[in-house]
């Protein structure tokens, strides 16, 4: 077993999450000073993506990510590729991973980076988890299932949602323009959600344990909360005073969704994610069942303190006007 895997490729690298994976393996040279590694980064020829200049970034590929002998010239001689590609884009994986593991990659980190995909009654529900589950399927194929003869193993990490994306974004049901969140249901369903940066540094680890996570899901989560917690941390830190509550079903969110769809919105996907993560009996907070990697990969686990600075530090930035 590779003392560490020193060949990292990155596909995604400026996306949401990706640029937080980015700056987090541009750090290692800090945080892992005696493993050095080199990064390589693959963007699709359309792209309009800029990259920053670093001394650790050896390489970018741009290309046809659809194209093999692409993506043989890129993978070839990396040790491990981490894919933080568009949600849009997942079922493209399937042809990287084929390559990955035909060229001997030893690692591919596939694009998770959510819901528990293991919960079948979860993803059975919501439409844009069947393409991880198809994907997660699949890599579980090309790494050789049960039967181990391929070189490569895979990883998918889970996280629950993104805070500070999901909130600023206006998801969850709060809406930052208008200080108003929808609360589906009582409120109280707990979820698993995480920060970005937590995610990134669980990410980049598995760079650093080589003999650990593969060929399976690790689940980290930074704080297991409910939409009232969510709501009671904003009114303690927003100045601006308290948020206007708006009681939702999920019944209701669910149907909106629908309705959004079929007249070509496609955050109506979005209000079908919530509609079942905040519906009772089902896609339980899977802290309850599966056991976290917080503490071996150095991530903590935040409490209501905690919770409250971060929630805080969203205001903030939406004060600033980072986001939309
Ligand atoms: N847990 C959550 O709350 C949550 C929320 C959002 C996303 N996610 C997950 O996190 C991962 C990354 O998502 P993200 O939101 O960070 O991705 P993103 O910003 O939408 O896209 C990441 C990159 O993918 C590349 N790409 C390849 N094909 C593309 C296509 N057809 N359309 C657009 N971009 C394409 C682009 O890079 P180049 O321009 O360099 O080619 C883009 O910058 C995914 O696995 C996603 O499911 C989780």
């Amino acid at each position: 077993m590779a003392e560490y895997f020193k060949n990292v490729l990155l596909i995604g690298a400026t996306g949401d999450l990706g640029q937080h994976i980015l700056s987090t393996l541009l750090k290692t040279t800090t945080t892992h000073p005696s493993q050095p590694l080199t990064i390589t980064l693959l963007t699709r020829s359309t792209s309009t993506a800029k990259f920053p200049a670093h001394p650790s970034i050896a390489r970018i590929h741009k290309g046809d990510i659809k194209d093999r002998e692409f993506l043989v010239t890129a993978f070839s001689g990396q040790d491990m590729i981490i894919s933080a590609i568009s949600p849009y884009a997942l079922l493209d994986q399937k042809l990287m991973l084929s390559v990955a593991a035909e060229v001997g990659v030893k690692r591919f980190v596939v694009g998770e980076f959510g819901m528990d995909t293991r919960d079948e009654e979860l993803t059975d529900s919501v439409a844009v988890f069947k393409q991880n589950r198809e994907v997660l399927e699949y890599a579980v194929g090309v790494c050789g299932g049960d039967s181990k003869t391929v070189g490569m193993e895979y990883t998918g990490v889970i996280c629950g949602a993104f805070l500070e994306m999901t909130l600023l974004d206006g998801e969850m049901g709060f809406e930052f323009g208008g200080r108003e969140v929808e609360i589906y249901d009582s409120g109280r369903k707990k979820i698993e959600v995480s920060r970005m940066e937590d995610v990134a540094r669980a990410t980049v680890e598995i760079c650093f344990q080589p003999g650990r996570y593969g060929d399976q899901l690790v689940y980290i989560s930074s704080f297991t909360v409910s939409q009232r917690d969510i709501l009671d941390a904003l009114n303690k830190v927003d100045k601006k005073g308290p948020w206007k509550v708006v009681e939702r079903t999920t019944e209701w969110l669910k149907e909106r969704g629908k309705k959004r769809v079929e007249e070509g919105d496609m955050m109506g996907l979005v209000d079908e994610i919530w509609a079942v993560a905040f519906s009772d009996g089902i896609g339980e907070a899977f802290s309850r069942k599966r056991k976290l990697v917080n503490e071996e990969m150095g991530i903590g686990r935040g409490g209501d303190e905690e919770f409250i600075e971060v929630i805080k530090g969203i205001v903030e930035e939406w004060e600033a006007g980072r986001r939309k």
